[in-house]
């Protein structure tokens, strides 16, 4: 893998990256600390971030590319506004968390770990929140949702998109008046 071939955009984001680059060059084993330092500026780890850090601390693109796959922490795709985590823990999945876990797919119209086109939502699974009795159990953001049914879920997922439409718009309307 080349890493010098991707144009690296000047910007403040990069900068940051630079500096931080540059006080932890020195210290053992510095490409995980640069990543999570990435990942907290960007978001997430594009190939063209993973191009500047191989760059900056003279390392193979490929053992960057390595790293941010083999840690599953590290993240290739943008994550969106909400991230929606499916707990798949026992409990809930003995009370059908795969029902709920389909119904979101089909609702989304995306798998498991993808990021709804506007970049709303993100599905996400995880293993047990500590709220079996609610079983089965989500979380969006810090909220948990429990005894969860596939249409129940749905509604939950439209009305908080509803409320951010509704919102947006209230703003828009807030910022005309002034
Ligand atoms: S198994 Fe789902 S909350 Fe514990």
């Amino acid at each position: 893998m080349e890493a010098q071939a991707v144009h690296i955009p000047d910007n403040e984001e990069y900068r940051e990256l630079k500096r931080f680059i540059e006080a932890n060059r020195h210290v053992p084993g510095p490409l995980i600390q640069v990543l999570h330092r990435a990942q907290k500026i960007f978001g997430y780890l594009p190939l063209e971030v993973q191009h500047f850090v191989a760059r900056e601390l003279g390392v193979p693109l490929a053992k960057v590319f390595g790293v941010v796959t083999f840690y599953n922490f590290f993240r290739l795709d943008p994550i969106g506004d909400h991230i929606v985590n499916v707990c798949l823990g026992t409990a809930c999945h003995v009370k059908g968390a795969s029902e709920i876990i389909q119904a979101l797919e089909k609702e989304l119209g995306i798998r498991v770990g993808g990021t709804t086109g506007d970049r709303f939502y993100t599905l996400s699974t995880a293993r047990c929140f500590g709220a079996c009795g609610l079983a089965p159990v989500m979380m969006i953001d810090e909220e948990v949702y429990g005894r969860l049914n596939p249409q129940k879920t749905v509604r939950i997922l439209r009305d908080m998109k509803d409320r951010a439409a509704a919102a947006e718009t209230q703003n828009a309307k807030n910022k005309e008046e002034k």
